[in-house]
């Protein structure tokens, strides 16, 4: 292997994501979550949901897509909430921050944009590094660990409710 000492590592920035990028998204998904990916009870969601295309990103390294956040515009009763997902990123990018990285650029967009809340399904143990929380009185269209139903909320307020369409 010859080194390089002269030549900095690859840039890796955040962009919106743009329907150029779809098709790297789509294979960079099918990686991450295999074959089980569409039998998720956030699919359920996502089939109602609007698509926050200036809400969600993907990292860019050296211009191929090496992660991905997806967000979608929802309510949670009668109050309006982003819902974030998928987030993957590719194997050999992974435990260097880009995860963090890309839920905290999601999450700060949809505040910025007036949002109440981001809400996802996920493990907690991740998501409340980013600060996320369990959401006991959400529901979702299908059977989910309650545990794994959780909320990062943008001031006082409190979710309680079915994830519906906006
Ligand atoms: C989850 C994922 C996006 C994290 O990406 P990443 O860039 O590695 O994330 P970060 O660098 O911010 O965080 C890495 C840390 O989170 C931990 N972690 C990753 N997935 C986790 C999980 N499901 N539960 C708990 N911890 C997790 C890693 O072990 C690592 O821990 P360390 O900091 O102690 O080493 C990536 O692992 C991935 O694409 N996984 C497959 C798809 C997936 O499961 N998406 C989430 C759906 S809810």
């Amino acid at each position: 292997m010859s080194l390089q000492p002269n030549r900095p590592p690859p840039e890796l920035i955040l962009v919106n994501e743009a329907p150029a990028h779809a098709a790297e998204i789509e294979a960079l998904l099918n990686r991450a979550f295999g074959p089980g990916r569409f039998a998720k009870v956030s699919e359920r969601v996502r089939e109602f949901a609007d698509f926050a295309t200036e809400l969600s990103f993907c990292a860019i390294e050296a211009g191929k897509v090496v992660g991905v956040v997806r967000m979608w515009r929802v309510n949670v009763g009668d109050r309006p909430v982003v819902f974030l997902g998928p987030l993957a990123v590719e194997e050999s990018e992974r435990r260097h921050g880009l995860g963090a990285q890309l839920v905290e650029r999601a999450c700060l967009a949809a505040k910025a944009a007036g949002e109440a809340a981001v809400l996802l399904v996920g493990d907690l143990p991740y998501f409340r590094r980013v600060g996320f929380a369990i959401a006991a009185d959400v529901t979702l269209p299908g059977p989910v660990d309650a545990k794994r139903v959780l909320a990062r909320t943008f001031g006082e307020v409190a979710l309680a409710g079915a994830v519906k369409a906006r």
